[in-house]
């Protein structure tokens, strides 16, 4: 039974505005591993970037603060090229890893490619998958490619604002209008957005998303409702049922605030919409997981209008997973507890590794 026992690699704080997040989420998923079934090796990244290595874990911790690593810690604050070379000899034994981590660093294809060279399997989205969901540009062409409705949009970089400012501020007004939306390419948890009414604003709105990424994107404003979907599979890829998140009346949109820190936007689960709509937003859900080449897991955020249109906003590869986020909630609607989901992702990334296995990487050299 011993040898039978995966060892988990939990990554999770990080370097981004969500590492408080990922340290809760990384609780409850402690927490809710059968400890029977796995170990857990905990790998903390402080918010300067360094990474801690905890010793091996039969249990789970008894408190988030231990997640730190301060005491337990068997290796504390070890560079990145001394983390790799231990993930690639094998020193830091570890069946599979589990990255916990939102945003730039974390769901953006990088820690990913750190495990690719490391040759681990690893839960959730691959290098480009992850990378492209993290891009709304580059996302919004995959879902144009499948077929997918979605608002209009228009981007550009720091240097064609610069240049070319004029002619893309007439570009907005003409294909966009007031409202729009103004983002960064790159962020999420709201961070950088701001709605635009009039050309001063939008202005303003520029700026600021610049201050957090080198490319901009500009949207028109929808007025609908939300509706997510969380999928969940490799090629055989399944849908949950529809939720809703409603925003706080006071809240201009749903953003970091109403999201994360005033607990005032309220989910609806499933969400109140007639069983064949939820339907065809299902189907929609794992077409635009498919068409960002999704594995493992990944939430599918919906604007749905008055009118019954359905519009992909984005696809999120590393959604919130603490036991209330609407992620895990989702698919405890649809029959899959915690932590069966988690015993479903751990399988899926071992598939995966599997899957490639066989592949040739020497061009047929030998
Ligand atoms: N084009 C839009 N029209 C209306 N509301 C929008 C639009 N884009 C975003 N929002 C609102 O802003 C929120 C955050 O935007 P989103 O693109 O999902 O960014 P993030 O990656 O930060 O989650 C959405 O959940 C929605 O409430
Ligand atoms: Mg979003």
């Amino acid at each position: 039974m011993g040898q039978d026992k995966l060892t988990v690699g939990l990554v999770y704080g990080g370097k981004s505005g969500e590492h408080e997040v990922s340290l809760q989420t990384a609780f409850a998923v402690m927490n809710a591993f059968n400890f029977n079934k796995y170990d857990v090796l905990p790998f903390y990244i402080t918010k300067q970037g360094e990474w801690r290595v905890g010793s091996k874990l039969h249990a789970p911790f008894a408190d988030l603060t231990h997640l730190r690593l301060e005491k337990e810690a068997g290796d504390t604050s070890i560079a990145i090229q001394q983390l790799f070379s231990k993930l690639a000899t094998g020193q830091a034994a570890v069946d599979v890893v589990f990255p916990l981590l939102h945003g730039t660093y974390g769901e953006d294809g990088t820690i990913q490619g750190l495990f690719e060279m490391a040759d681990l399997p690893y839960v959730g989205a691959g290098v480009l998958s992850s990378a492209a969901g993290m891009d709304k540009v580059v996302m919004k062409k995959l879902f144009a490619d499948a077929g997918l409705e979605q608002c209009k949009y228009c981007y550009f970089t720091g240097p064609q604002w610069e240049r070319n400012s004029h002619t893309l501020i007439q570009g907005i007004e003409d294909k966009l209008g007031y409202p729009c939306f103004v983002k960064p390419a790159n962020l999420g948890s709201s961070v950088g957005i701001s709605k635009a009414s009039n050309r001063d604003e939008l202005l303003k709105a520029v700026d600021y998303a610049f201050r957090y990424d080198l490319k901009v994107i500009v949207e028109e404003f929808v007025q609908a409702r939300e509706i997510e979907v969380g999928v969940l599979g490799n090629d055989d890829a399944e849908a949950s049922v529809p939720g809703e998140v409603v925003s706080s009346s006071d809240s201009e949109y749903y953003d970091y605030q109403a999201k994360y820190l005033d607990g005032k936007s309220q989910m609806v689960i499933p969400a109140t919409i007639d069983t064949e709509l939820a339907e065809r937003i299902r189907e929609l859900a794992v077409k635009a997981f498919k068409a960002t080449e999704g594995s493992g897991l990944c939430r599918a955020d919906f604007f749905l209008t008055a009118d019954q249109s359905i519009l992909i906003n984005e696809v999120n590869t590393m959604p919130g997973f603490t036991p209330f986020s609407m992620y895990p909630l989702l698919w405890r609607e649809t029959g899959v507890s915690y932590e069966s989901l988690l015993d479903r992702l751990i399988d899926l990334a071992q598939q995966r590794y599997d899957a490639r296995q066989n592949l040739d990487f020497n061009n047929g050299v030998n």
